[in-house]
C-alpha cells in the first residue's frame, strides 16, 4: 500500500490518520496513513527514514513546520511565503517537495463550511507567530478590504506587513498593538495566538464586533476556547474553532498527493463532538 504519515510531537491525539483514512475510503484510494512521533531535535532523521522506506507523502504539525521547510528540496511559493511547510511529497528523483495548505484550509472552511464571504471584509488577525504568517497570503488573495495584524509584540506584526506588503495592493494591510484596535470594528477576527493553550486570552478591547461578525480560533479543542467564549460574550454572531481548517488543509494535501478531491462536509460532521 502507498504510505503516508503525519509527523509531530506529541502526535498520539492527532486526528489526521482518521481524516485521511476516511478520505481514502470515500475516494477508493488504496493507501495507509500513520502517525509518527519524531524526536523534538531530530525531525530530519525521522523524515529521511520514512521517505527512504517508500513513504510518498507526509503532513507535518507542531513543532516541525520549520524543520520541514528546511528539509524540503523544493518549495511552493505559498510555503516559502508562509515560512513553514505542513505537507511534503516525494517527487521525481526522490526530490522532496514542500507545500503549505494551512492558509487555503482556513479560507475554504470560512467560505465553504461557514458561508462567510471574505471579499471586501475588514479582518483582524490576532497574533504574529508561525500560525498567523501561514494564513495571510490566502486571506489577501480572497480579496479582503482590510487586514490588520495585532500582536502583543507589535514589531513582529510589522515584520509580517513588510513580508506580505504589495502582494495584493488593493488590500489595506496594517499592524499594531492592542491599543491601536480601540474604536475599530471588524467583520472577522481570527485568533492566531497560542494563548488558548495556556487557557489565556489576548487583552482585546471591547466593541470590536459588528452585527454580523465571525470570530474564528485557529485552535480547536473539545470545549470552546477562551477566545471563543469571549467572542460570544462580546456579541459575535458566529463563533468557530479550527477543526474545519484542519479537515480542509488535509483535503488539500490529499488532493496534492492523489489528484482526487475528497468531500469534507461529512468528515467534519463525524469529527465534531456532539454539542449539548
Ligand atoms: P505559533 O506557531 O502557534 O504561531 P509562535 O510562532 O510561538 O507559535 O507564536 C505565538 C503567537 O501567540 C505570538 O503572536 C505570541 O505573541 P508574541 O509575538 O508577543 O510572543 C502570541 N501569544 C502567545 N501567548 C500569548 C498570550 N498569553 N497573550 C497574547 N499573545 C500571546
Amino acid at each position: 500500500l502507498d504510505q503516508y504519515a503525519v509527523f509531530g510531537n506529541p502526535i498520539a491525539h492527532s486526528k489526521s490518520p482518521q481524516i485521511h483514512t476516511w478520505f481514502a475510503q470515500q475516494t477508493n484510494q488504496q493507501l495507509e496513513y500513520s502517525a509518527i512521533l519524531a524526536p523534538e531535535d531530530d525531525f530530519e532523521a525521522s523524515a529521511k527514514s520514512f521517505f527512504a522506506s517508500g513513504g510518498l507523502g507526509a503532513n507535518v504539525t507542531v513543532p516541525f513546520k520549520l524543520d520541514a521547510l528546511v528539509f524540503a528540496d523544493t518549495l511552493s511559493p505559498r510555503a516559502r511565503r508562509a515560512g513553514a511547510v505542513n505537507t511534503l511529497q516525494k517527487g521525481k528523483n526522490n526530490q522532496i517537495y514542500g507545500d503549505n495548505t494551512d492558509g487555503v484550509g482556513l479560507v475554504r472552511d470560512l467560505t465553504n463550511n461557514l458561508g462567510f464571504s471574505l471579499a471586501d471584509k475588514k479582518v483582524l488577525l490576532v497574533g504574529a507567530g508561525g500560525a498567523a504568517r501561514g494564513v495571510i497570503e490566502p486571506l489577501l488573495n480572497a480579496g479582503v478590504a482590510q487586514l490588520k495584524i495585532a500582536n502583543r509584540t507589535p514589531e513582529k506584526a510589522q515584520q509580517l506587513v513588510k513580508i506580505f506588503h504589495g502582494l495584493q495592493p488593493e488590500t489595506q494591510l496594517t499592524s499594531g498593538n492592542w491599543a491601536s484596535l480601540e474604536a475599530n470594528q471588524f467583520d472577522l477576527i481570527i485568533n492566531a495566538t497560542s494563548s488558548s493553550l495556556a487557557g489565556d486570552l489576548p487583552p482585546l478591547p471591547d466593541h470590536l464586533f459588528t452585527q454580523q461578525s465571525l470570530a474564528y480560533d485557529l485552535m480547536y479543542s473539545q470545549q470552546a476556547t477562551p477566545f471563543m467564549l469571549w467572542a460570544k460574550q462580546q456579541g459575535a454572531t458566529q463563533v468557530a474553532d479550527g477543526l474545519g481548517m484542519l479537515v480542509e488543509q488535509a483535503a488539500e494535501a490529499f488532493f496534492l498527493w492523489r489528484q482526487v478531491r475528497p468531500k469534507t462536509k461529512l468528515v467534519l460532521e463525524r469529527l465534531r463532538p456532539k454539542q449539548d
